[in-house]
């Protein structure tokens, strides 16, 4: 059973993904109407689905452990970005406050002695290691491409090759 304060918690980062899932749809949104970046276009699409899927995972966990669940009104996020370079910036700072959050969750858990949500968030903490990480080389990538057209190609063709570790296997 949950008490209040590791429900509410919980409850929080429910709108913390829901809110990052729209995040990324608005990038994926926005980069879908720029020329020639069809699969970063795809990256952010199947971003927002996997942030989505956070969410779900945390409404059934609280919902099983005999809280209740509650679905969150969202902000409207940034629609149009100056480059995909601010676009992929920010999806990192986005993430380094998720891990934050989640950290933070996991403290909570810890002095409640509330095993069974710290085991549940461990698979959070895993995800944001690969999802910073991930974030990381990109902002990279992008940082040695410059204002290169060529090179912003080459960036939108090897993202083809990234996926985030499980990302459809470990709901
Ligand atoms: Fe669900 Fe990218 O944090």
């Amino acid at each position: 059973m949950l008490t209040k304060q590791m429900q509410e918690a919980l409850n929080r980062q429910v709108q913390i993904e829901a809110q990052s899932s729209q995040v990324y749809l608005a990038m994926a949104s926005w980069a879908e109407i720029q020329p020639g970046i069809d699969n970063v276009t795809a990256f952010f699409y199947r971003h927002s689905d996997e942030e989505r899927m956070h969410m779900l995972k945390l409404i059934h966990f609280i919902n099983e452990r005999g809280g209740f669940a509650v679905v969150p009104s969202l902000e409207q996020p940034t629609l149009t970005y100056p480059s995909i370079k601010h676009a992929f910036k920010e999806l990192l700072n986005h993430e380094v406050m998720v891990s934050e959050s989640i950290n933070n969750l996991v403290d909570i858990a810890l002095q409640e002695k509330d095993y069974a949500t710290h085991n549940f968030l461990q698979w959070y903490v895993a995800e944001q290691i690969e999802e910073e990480s991930l974030a990381r080389t990109l902002n990279d990538k992008l940082e040695m491409i410059g204002d290169e057209k060529s090179g912003l190609y080459l960036f939108d063709q090897d993202i083809l090759n990234v996926s985030v570790e499980g990302e459809s296997t470990n709901m």
